[in-house]
């Protein structure tokens, strides 16, 4: 399988989910999909590779990476000021985990591309009635109607033009030099054993789950310069819980790219499923290639990921290991929204902080649903969202994130467990 030839539509002749196939009209589908296949790159591969070396420092235990940022992006949620105040969070954030963790942090948006979601169920009933279900804007609408909920391809067009506008609004927030990245900047020459050279403080990477994999091949180019086929639409992509299936079109899609990729790691993943897929998405054991992204469940996670990191441990490629105590700790309250507690989402992040210590592994990522808004979607925090505030400002087209006040809280409780890192110049290459 491994020396299989691949080509940016290999993954077109295996299994597939979480693909919609009801476009009323597949030729309007082919035509855009062509559309965008002329649509200019979004990031360069220069900068893809800058990543893919950072996340090696990461690898090495001598970095940490924040990925954090909508469960989906939306069409109605499109704002220069949301996306500069989601921005400035995560900065704030990295400057908690980089003063406590005694590393810089590479920071990286689920952002400019987070539109298409994997749902639980391809349909959802209402009354008696029986629709399909949302998907995310670049696919279908959320409205409970037909017509809204009739996947239309124009709408991959329009997602493509908020990612370009959300990169021209990242690009010139960092270039700006806004007060937060000087700050880190005069903190990491006042403490140069900390400083890293190869990982300047004003970069800041663009990431989304790789659902969609027509979208994903019309933006996937051949570079000149390294003979490499590279994503243009994001520096790095992940493969989601629901689509790692080693013989599945997603993880062959995945192979051929050079960019970094992440790998979601749920509950049912054993040792040797996890040892064969870095096989084949990592051959050349490239370091910062493959980022491991756990989501058990703050109830699950001391039982399950022990063994998983000692696998790698044992095998010995580097890999980014991070979590996403997000996604295993969603529940229903009881007025029907779907939720998060605070406490159970610090509880997986401590206890992965835990699992790595004892297993000798670099605790080296965090990847967060967030946002800069001051919504109510996640329970508890200092502020206290209690289930009857809930509907005052619950406005994720996905999964529920944490607000402002959740998000700076938990990257400072973070930081007080980073504190026990060893020092990077003492951890082993
Ligand atoms: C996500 O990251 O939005 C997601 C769907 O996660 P997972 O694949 O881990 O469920
Ligand atoms: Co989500």
């Amino acid at each position: 399988m491994m020396n299989r030839n691949w080509t940016p539509r290999s993954w077109r002749d295996r299994p597939l989910k979480h693909m919609p196939t009801d476009y009323p009209n597949p030729r309007a589908l082919a035509r855009v999909e062509e559309e965008m296949s002329r649509l200019p790159s979004l990031v360069s591969s220069e900068e893809t590779l800058r990543l893919r070396e950072a996340l090696g420092r990461v690898a090495e235990g001598k970095a940490l990476l924040l990925q954090g940022g909508d469960c989906a992006e939306s069409f109605k949620e499109f704002s220069p000021e949301n996306i500069r105040g989601t921005l400035r969070l995560l900065l704030q954030m990295a400057m908690a985990l980089t003063f406590a963790g005694g590393r810089p942090v590479v920071r990286v948006g689920r952002i400019a591309g987070q539109f298409a979601k994997p749902r639980s169920s391809p349909v959802e009933t209402r009354d008696g009635v029986t629709l399909p279900a949302y998907r995310g804007d670049n696919i279908n609408g959320m409205a409970f109607t037909l017509a809204e909920r009739t996947p239309d391809p124009e709408r991959l067009l329009l997602a493509w033009r908020q990612c370009s506008d959300t990169m021209d609004i990242v690009r010139t927030f960092t270039r700006e030099h806004p007060t937060d990245l000087e700050a880190i900047q005069r903190w990491g020459s006042a403490h140069p054993e900390r400083q890293d050279p190869n990982l300047d403080p004003r970069h800041f990477y663009t990431s989304h789950e790789a659902l969609l994999l027509n979208v994903e091949e019309a933006q996937t180019r051949l570079d000149p310069s390294t003979g490499g086929w590279f994503d243009a639409s994001a520096h790095m992509l992940w493969i989601g819980e629901r689509t790692r299936q080693l013989d599945g079109g997603h993880v062959e899609f995945m192979r051929g790219i050079q960019n970094p990729i992440g790998l979601k790691c749920g509950p049912t993943m054993e040792p040797d499923d996890l040892l064969r897929l870095m096989d084949v998405l990592n051959p050349e054991a490239i370091p910062g290639k493959l980022t491991l992204i756990g989501r058990f469940g703050a109830d699950k996670i001391a039982e399950r990921l022990p063994r998983l990191m000692a696998a790698t441990r044992r095998d010995g490629r580097p890999v980014v290991w991070a979590t996403d105590p997000m996604h295993g700790n969603t529940l229903q309250a009881s007025n029907g929204y779907k939720t998060r507690p605070f406490d159970r989402i610090l509880a997986e992040v401590r206890g992965f902080i835990q699992v790595a210590s004892a297993e000798g592994v670099h605790p080296g990522g965090f990847h967060l649903e967030m946002t800069g808004q001051n919504v109510t979607e996640c329970l508890g925090g200092s502020c206290e969202v209690t289930e009857s505030d809930l509907p005052l400002r619950y406005h994720t087209h996905c999964d529920p994130r944490l607000n402002a006040d959740q998000s700076l809280q938990l990257a400072f409780l973070v930081a007080e467990h980073l504190r026990v890192l060893p020092a990077p110049r003492a951890q082993a290459a």
